[in-house]
């Protein structure tokens, strides 16, 4: 099966026009990326950013309304900025604590390009809304799927229409990831010529590139066997990782810290944990602390993803003819899966509106009688989310320092209860409005 979204063409490894066979034989090219070690070596990375973040809240002209959910995305574009582009957007390390309360984004100073890119990346995420107030192909899409690529096709040419704004902007975006990747390029030579890579084998992995661009460029040029990684290979996977790694990470720990704020045993007992974790001050946690020394921030995360479900849909399509669940789907039907719905499944959660971490402890008789796939925040199969860990250990990283210095309460200027838009992903309509209160 394949996933169905309707993003544009720019994002390879999600859309329609990348198959079984490429799509696997390209996602298998990235998940090397993804591997423990190389997550380990982000962590300095992600640290600065979650450092970036406390600051901002310290500097904060109004502690009792900290908006919380910009500030998060605000590091989470960051840390993919760094991550996957190798380029720093500033929007958290360079921001004034007055200009990270506004709403708009920012670039580092002077710094016009890297403004005008995140103003694209925005634009285009307003663009790929799934809702009735998306391009005429989008609603088309939801309705007729199979009619949204000719549709598109034939509306970008119309001008004045939301499609052919669409695709202006994927240009535009296009020729600044494109100049982003030719930097990339220049940085990798100029690191050769000052002779980087020479020696033992330990050294130069080391020193190997941390960004996904000059990794991807690395893989490249080493040749892949099965598939051939081109320049517009590159982008795409860049791009798609400024789409499904920022506003969902965002989102989670939004989530995580707004629930904890509402239950008081909750951050009792997370507290009580952390607190027990002390390593030299300044120092952040490594990847095995961060596997092995918060069982409970686990649950904790775990159960924020349940309550409030980021992707509440996966679509598939069927890429034969299959038989679920006495139900025969023919070739090409679109499967809609719902794991909003699986979440709040009674018997599988039992009191489903009941926010309590300790359901996934493992010694929990509700974690061992549940079914292994009725919690699937980052969907399930080999099409699930490759970014999984490393969102975990940016949200993880988050808490663990956000928690060292404050606490938080519910602003009085947020809305009681809680809005979301359905939006790509879940969002809080009004964002998350907290009282910081210092830790002592
Ligand atoms: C808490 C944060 C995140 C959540 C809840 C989340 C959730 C998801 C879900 C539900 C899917 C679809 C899975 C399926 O169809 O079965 C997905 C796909 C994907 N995610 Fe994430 N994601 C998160 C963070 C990230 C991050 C940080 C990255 C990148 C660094 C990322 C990259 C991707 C990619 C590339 C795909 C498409 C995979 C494919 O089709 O092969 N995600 N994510």
């Amino acid at each position: 099966m394949l996933l169905l979204t309707p993003l544009s063409e720019l994002n390879i490894l999600c859309s329609y026009n990348l198959r079984d066979s490429t799509w696997s034989a390209m996602r298998n090219t990235v998940i090397p990326l993804y591997q423990p070690a190389r997550l380990a070596r982000l962590i300095p990375v992600m640290q600065s950013y979650v450092d970036a973040l406390v600051a901002n809240i310290a500097g904060c002209p109004d502690q009792d309304c900290i908006p919380f959910c910009q500030l998060s995305l605000r590091m989470a574009i960051d840390i993919i900025g760094k991550t996957a582009f190798g380029v720093e957007f500033g929007l958290s390390k360079n921001s004034a604590a007055d200009r990270c309360c506004g709403s708009e984004t920012h670039g580092g100073e002077g710094d016009d390009d890297v403004r005008e890119f995140l103003k694209e990346y925005k634009r285009s995420m307003e663009f790929i809304k799934m809702d009735l107030s998306s391009s005429l192909s989008t609603i088309l899409g939801l309705f007729l799927p199979c009619a949204q690529t000719p549709c598109r096709r034939l509306l970008r040419r119309v001008p004045g229409t939301a499609d052919c704004k669409m695709d202006e902007n994927e240009r535009r975006l296009c020729r600044r990831i494109d100049a982003i990747i030719a930097g990339r390029r220049r940085d990798r030579a100029a690191r050769r010529r000052g002779g980087d890579g020479d020696g033992d084998g330990d050294a130069a992995a080391r020193s190997a590139p941390l960004d996904f661009i000059a990794a991807l460029l690395d893989a490249m040029e080493n040749g892949g066997k099965d598939f051939a990684l081109e320049d517009r290979h590159v982008r795409a996977l860049a791009y798609e990782h400024l789409i499904a790694g920022t506003k969902t990470t965002a989102f989670t720990l939004s989530s995580v810290v707004y629930l904890v704020s509402c239950h008081p045993r909750v951050e009792e007992k997370l507290l009580r944990e952390l607190d027990g974790f002390a390593p030299p001050r300044g120092r952040a946690p490594t990847a095995d602390e961060l596997q092995s020394r918060f069982p409970y921030l686990d649950q904790v995360i775990k159960e924020a993803m349940r309550f409030h479900l980021v992707s509440p849909l996966i679509a598939r399509q069927t890429s034969e003819r299959v038989e679920i669940g006495g139900y025969v789907l023919p070739k090409g039907a679109c499967v809609w899966l719902a794991p909003g719905v699986l979440a709040r499944d009674a018997a599988q959660f039992p009191e489903p509106e009941e926010f309590r971490p300790e359901r996934f402890a493992a010694e929990a008789e509700e974690e061992r009688a549940r079914h292994p796939y009725a919690h699937i925040p980052f969907g399930v199969g080999p099409r699930a989310c490759i970014g999984h860990k490393f969102a975990l250990q940016q949200v993880k990283l988050a808490v663990v320092e956000l928690y060292r210095r404050y606490v938080f309460r519910h602003s009085p200027a947020m809305e009681s209860p809680i809005q979301f838009d359905f939006d790509l992903v879940l969002a809080f309509r009004h964002g998350v409005k907290l009282r910081a209160i210092r830790r002592e």
